[in-house]
């Protein structure tokens, strides 16, 4: 059983290539209002959740709700692949601005994994080429993540893993 032990108040990155199951383990372990996804931005601000052209709206939306979240002192969990530096460079520094803490749950399954769930995919239109990138900046990522400022960090590997993981919130004293 994988046990993710949070902080009451903290903000939570999702990292993992697109398929790894971002967005089903976070139906799993956190409230619906608690995950701002950026497919779900991209759907609101776009009515599509693949449109690129609109990633820079959704995740200025995402972030001024995130923002609206961390004031009134509530755990937030962005749900975005979050596998470039860059990506998570701005959720730290988010954290840093609310004095939370900024922890990383990470979703690296094997590639052979991710490339099967991508071909029984309708709703990801782009090509398998683009998970193998996403893979190869995640593994080149994993041993930053201490460095970046990410206070926790989780990785779940295996489908085994993922299934029966749970959160347990810990409150800070
Ligand atoms: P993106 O939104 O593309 O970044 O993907 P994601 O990482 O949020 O993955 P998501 O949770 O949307 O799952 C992608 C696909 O994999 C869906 O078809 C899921 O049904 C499937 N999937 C997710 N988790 C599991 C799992 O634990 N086991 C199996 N067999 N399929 C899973």
């Amino acid at each position: 059983m994988t046990t993710i032990h949070l902080p009451e108040l903290c903000l939570v990155a999702l990292i993992g290539a697109s398929g790894s199951g971002k967005t089903t383990l976070s139906r799993q372990l956190f409230a619906p209002g608690e995950v701002l996804s950026s497919d779900a931005f991209r759907l609101m601000v776009a009515n599509d959740e693949n449109a690129q052209d609109a990633t820079r709206d959704a995740f200025d939306s995402l972030y001024f709700v995130a923002r609206k979240r961390l004031a009134r002192g509530l755990l937030t969990v962005i749900d975005a692949t979050n596998v470039q530096a860059d990506a998570r460079k701005r959720i730290v520094s988010l954290a840093k601005e609310f004095d939370v803490l900024p922890v990383a749950i990470v979703l690296d399954l094997p590639e052979d994994t991710l490339l099967e769930r991508h071909r029984a995919r309708t709703d990801r239109p782009f090509g398998a080429h683009v998970i193998g990138q996403q893979v190869g900046h995640l593994r080149r990522s994993l041993r930053k993540l201490q460095g970046e400022g990410f206070r926790q960090v989780s990785v779940l590997s295996t489908e085994a893993d993922v299934g029966p993981a749970r959160v347990v919130r810990e409150r800070l004293y």
